[in-house]
């Protein structure tokens, strides 16, 4: 039975309320339906159109506080392949996080807000000779390599002495979907524990190499604190037989990020402080047991920022069926195709009481795969027209968006204390023909 069958036999019009677990912080729910950190959806539809990224920035920046509240002795480095625009970037440089980047193209958005490079870290399974150079002009603080190949080209292309961690897949499985689980050997990043020695060999023959520690990130929408402590354990270990093995004491390691948010409501959220303890204790008592001094850790979260503090707001095109048909789809959001993934939907612009169906709610490419959300629950009077919003699509979905179908991008529009703003325009049809010169 779904929550649409129940909802109308209970005779009190429960969809007028709003699941405080999934919208962003300041999200109201009045007579003229979805209002965002004071701003209205109807307006927001209005000046920019949809489909459109909606960005509420204090919940972005509390949740940049959060982490740096729960993990004080902690580098904080945002992940910016979640979700990277210039204001964004300069959020995270205010709140005093770090910042990890995966390619010369996401350093450039860094380099163009000035974010510190003692604060940047890039990496990636594979970095292009043009990555690793960009990362060397901008002098990040650290580079995390991934391969032996990879080792030696920046070991021939680095001048100076540069910092370097070594990615590392210390074989703990995070029970997440195939596609994001990267902690275990049979997938593409890092080094098995069986070769991280070969890779410390490596880079210790790099004179223009410096090795400061290891990196690891096992997976994302990862919700279990136990998968994180047996990898830390792994990797303290690891630091021990680095010692052991070449007498080299190397003082850092990088967690990397993965931590689970609730996309539909009542799913359980990432237990933060719990995670801090538990792994600031196995991280002691394993370098304890081993005589090591406690590396500086560094975690890497991107979903747990960004993810929560967006939703995305679409026009219903047509209603066919049961089919709820949007001006969005794919090209916007990713995921569902990708991994299957859930979501919630509400109508966003007007109130109603009407019983509950349910639909399904499809998007506008030629794609069977292209759903926004599968059996959800509607109010029965949806029609063309309605504005429709959907939350927890702040993370992956700007990033991961394409122009299939030569649709444009939507734009990213920040809220805050009733004022919206466009932080990143609406991709048009001159932006698209400007790159076919054939
Ligand atoms: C190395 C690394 N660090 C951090 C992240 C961020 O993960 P999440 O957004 O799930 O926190 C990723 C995501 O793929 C990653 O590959």
């Amino acid at each position: 039975m779904t929550l649409a069958d129940v909802l109308p036999t209970m005779g009190r019009c429960l969809h007028t309320r709003l699941e405080p677990d999934i919208w962003p912080l300041g999200t109201t729910l009045g007579q003229d339906g979805l209002v965002f950190a004071g701003v209205p959806a109807v307006s927001l539809a209005a000046q920019f159109g949809t489909p459109a990224y909606v960005l509420a920035e204090d919940a972005f920046r509390l949740r940049c506080r959060d982490f740096r509240a729960a993990l004080p002795e902690m580098e904080v480095a945002y992940a910016g392949k979640s979700l990277l625009c210039r204001a964004v970037l300069r959020w995270v440089m205010e709140e005093g996080l770090s910042l990890d980047v995966c390619s010369a193209g996401e350093l450039a958005v860094a380099r163009a807000v000035g974010f510190p490079a003692s604060r940047i870290l890039m990496h990636g399974n594979v970095k292009t000779p043009e990555d690793l150079k960009a990362a060397l002009a901008y002098g990040v603080d650290r580079i995390v390599v991934d391969s032996l190949d990879e080792i030696a080209e920046l070991g021939t292309l680095a001048r100076y002495p540069q910092r370097v961690l070594i990615r590392v897949t210390p074989g703990v499985d995070a029970h997440t979907h195939k596609a994001i689980t990267t902690g275990v050997d049979s997938q593409k990043f890092g080094f098995p524990l069986s070769t991280a020695m070969d890779a410390v060999s490596a880079v210790l023959a790099q004179p223009s190499l410096r090795l400061a520690g290891v990196h690891c990130h096992i997976g994302s929408q990862v919700s279990t604190v136990a998968a994180y402590e047996e990898t830390a354990r792994r990797m303290v270990s690891l630091l021990g037989a680095v010692r052991d093995r070449f007498g080299v004491v190397l003082r850092e390691l990088d967690l990397g990020g993965g931590y689970a948010v609730p996309y539909l409501t009542g799913e359980p959220g990432f237990d933060l402080v719990g995670y801090a303890q538990r792994v600031r204790v196995a991280v002691s008592y394993t370098a304890s047991l081993l005589g090591l001094a406690v590396p500086r850790l560094t975690v890497e979260p991107g979903r747990s920022l960004a993810g929560p503090a967006g939703v995305t707001l679409y026009r219903v095109v047509a209603v066919k069926g049961s089919f709820v048909a949007v001006d969005g789809g794919m090209s916007d959001n990713m995921r569902v195709a990708l991994y299957g993934a859930k979501y919630c939907v509400r109508l966003a612009g007007r109130s109603s009481c009407a019983p509950l169906r349910t639909v399904t709610v499809v998007g506008r490419h030629c794609e069977a795969g292209d759903v926004i959300a599968s059996d959800v629950g509607l109010p029965g009077d949806v029609h063309a027209g309605d504005l429709l919003a959907v939350p927890v699509t702040g993370a992956y979905h700007h990033s991961l968006a394409s122009n299939y179908n030569q649709v444009c991008r939507p734009p990213i529009v920040g809220v805050r204390d009733g004022i919206a703003r466009p932080l990143v325009r609406r991709e048009t049809e001159e932006d698209l023909a400007a790159r076919d010169v054939g």
